[in-house]
């Protein structure tokens, strides 16, 4: 009977002293965690801090110079003026648009200043074309080094005029699109370890009703 009681007696204190350990290890798992993400949180905050207080002209720039530049929508109004500044800072400029005659003229307006591009007509809401003209651009001009996800449309309805094709077509082109060029490009970074995605968030084209005062029947003929 006492041989049961001092077994019993004897798995508590290892029961315990499991726990403790257990216990222990967690808890300075935690504090490992805790401590690298304050770290990081003080890095980041002082970086961007130090880089917000100074001005531009003293801050290093990173040179362009070769780099390839996949620039989508590329045609249009903000595209054409991004192509022109990296084409002057030295980058080779790659368009994508969906619409060749005005991607072909800005191609022109950079060849006559003496740069160097180059033009795909991609829509870039067909995946299959995505990685298509993603696999041609590698081959003919080289590695992508930056990715600039530009293109978008606007539709400038208010939210419960838009119809609903438009709204699905917005995120196609909007949102959806992004993930297939990151997909096609972002491989290639990680391979090389370095490389710049820059996105243009385009969820919001459409414009708010200030009174939400549609009536039932208006909503309903914008489906469609
Ligand atoms: N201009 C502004 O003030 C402003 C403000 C905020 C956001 N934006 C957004 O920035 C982006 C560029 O603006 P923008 O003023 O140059 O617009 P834009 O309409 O002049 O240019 C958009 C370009 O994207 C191309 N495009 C559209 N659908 C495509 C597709 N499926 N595949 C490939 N290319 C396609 C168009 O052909 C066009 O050349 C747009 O997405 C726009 O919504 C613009």
């Amino acid at each position: 009977m006492s041989f049961v009681f001092v077994d019993k007696i004897i798995d508590l204190i290892m029961s315990v002293i499991g726990w403790i350990k257990r216990t222990t290890i967690a808890t300075i798992a935690i504090s490992i965690e805790v401590a690298i993400m304050l770290w990081l949180m003080f890095y980041f905050f002082a970086e961007t801090l130090i880089l917000t207080l100074t001005p531009t002209f003293m801050r290093t720039q990173k040179s362009l110079k070769g780099k390839v530049v996949v620039l989508t929508g590329g045609a249009g109004g903000v595209g054409q003026e991004l192509a022109l500044r990296l084409a002057r800072a030295d980058a080779k400029v790659v368009l994508w648009d969906i619409n060749e005659e005005a991607m072909v003229k800005v191609k022109d307006n950079l060849e006559k200043e003496g740069h160097q591009a180059y033009c795909y007509t991609v829509d870039v809401t067909d995946r299959k074309n995505v990685y298509k003209n993603a696999d041609l651009v590698k081959q003919e001009v080289g590695v992508v080094d930056i990715l600039i996800n530009n293109a978008g449309i606007v539709c400038g309805n208010t939210f419960l005029d838009i119809p609903d094709y438009m709204i699905e077509k917005t995120f196609q082109v909007n949102i959806l699109s992004n993930y297939w060029t990151v997909k096609a490009f972002l491989p290639d970074m990680l391979r090389k370890g370095k490389g710049h995605i820059v996105t243009r968030h385009q969820t919001r084209h459409h414009r708010f009703p200030r009174k939400f005062t549609h009536r039932i029947e208006d909503a309903r003929s914008s489906r469609d």
